[in-house]
């Protein structure tokens, strides 16, 4: 008998959840969240009821998909209500867990739409990016943000930098099936360590992003290898070290007067807030930038748990709102360089 090789997201539903990660969230999770986690659990062990949003690419424009989402019942992120919100980016949401079939990478094609969860495209917007400006995306693999950022506006420059060898080939090869050649030339791809760039490029950018390596928590919970995810287990509490340090070389290449933005993907409270308030505790020419009005605008799309941070915010999968883990935070950096 012949037997049907399974899709992607097949696999993805047979995948097991790895006990030893859940129990280990389920500790830390419920502590931070409290009764918030059940509902955040259940969302994220259960793949079939995941979201997927779907980000147009302004570079292959195509009415015919646009009129098919809205036949579908998909509906546009953040209808006008955001402080900024280039008409530029549109971005469709389903409020079923409808996905769409991902697109070939083909040699000369640009792909129309990316798949991506929908929270996401806030630290993205936090950034506020104009026309002309010089943007730093400091951990850019696979380039889900960069593609976004440039739905948003034409930067002067942009450099996407990322550590892992393989995950940077990924990265171009994001690059190269969304963007134009023209619009190519404009951005620049390293693989430095992050924590490198400050030194190697001060005060070089108007604007900085740091979507940094994390728990990844959607992601951990589906390890199909136990030895190694009891590994990263062991090793969780060295990342926000990481992550410190990956700040303070953003804040390095950020031009007085700049914007920075730290995202994650994660629930994780030494992550989030406990990074962001370390830094603002050691710089007194980093300020938190209020983005409660951020939440208070897209509360339609995406829940929100407290961080009792003004500068952050973290979504949380909620029923029919399965979007985030993504905590983000907003900072800026003052004119004066004393610090
Ligand atoms: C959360 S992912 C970035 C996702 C990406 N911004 C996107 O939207 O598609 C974090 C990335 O940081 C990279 N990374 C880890 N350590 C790094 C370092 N020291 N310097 C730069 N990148 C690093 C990881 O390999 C990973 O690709």
């Amino acid at each position: 008998m012949l037997t049907r090789l399974k899709t992607k997201s097949e696999r993805k539903l047979a995948k097991q959840i790895c006990k030893v990660v859940l129990d280990h969230f389920e500790k830390q999770y419920s502590k931070e969240l409290g009764d918030a986690w059940n509902t955040i659990r259940d969302i994220l062990i259960t793949p079939s009821c995941w979201q997927y949003a779907v980000l147009l690419n302004r570079f292959n424009y195509s009415f015919e998909l646009e009129k098919d989402l809205r036949l579908k019942g998909y509906h546009t992120l953040f209808q006008g209500s955001l402080p900024y919100c280039p008409k530029s980016m549109k971005c469709y949401l389903s409020k079923t867990p409808d996905r769409m079939p991902s697109e070939r990478h083909q040699i000369g094609n640009l792909k129309k739409y990316y798949l991506l969860n929908a929270a996401s495209l806030l630290p993205v917007l936090a950034l506020e990016l104009r026309d002309g400006e010089k943007v730093l995306d400091l951990c850019a693999a696979p380039g889900g943000k960069s593609i976004a950022l440039l739905q948003c506006a034409y930067p002067g420059y942009l450099h996407c930098n990322e550590h892992d060898s393989l995950r940077l080939r990924w990265l171009r090869q994001t690059l190269e099936s969304f963007i134009p050649q023209p619009l190519v030339n404009v951005i620049k791809v390293s693989e430095l360590d992050g924590r490198e760039m400050g030194d190697a490029q001060p005060e070089m950018f108007d604007k900085v992003l740091v979507d940094a390596p994390c728990s990844n928590d959607r992601n951990w919970l589906f390890s199909s290898d136990s030895q190694k995810a009891a590994w990263r287990i062991s090793q969780r509490s060295n990342l926000p070290v990481l992550q410190i340090e990956l700040l303070r070389s953003a804040i390095k290449a950020l031009r007085p007067g700049g914007l920075l933005v730290y995202s994650t993907c994660t629930l994780s409270k030494a992550e989030n807030q406990d990074v962001i308030s370390e830094i603002l505790n050691s710089y007194s020419n980093i300020m938190p930038v209020d983005i409660k009005e951020m939440a208070r605008t897209c509360s339609q799309d995406f829940t929100f748990a407290p961080t009792g941070q003004e500068c952050g915010l973290l979504v949380i999968p909620d029923k029919g709102k399965a979007w985030g883990p993504m905590y983000v935070a907003k900072l800026k950096k003052s004119w004066t360089t004393n610090w």
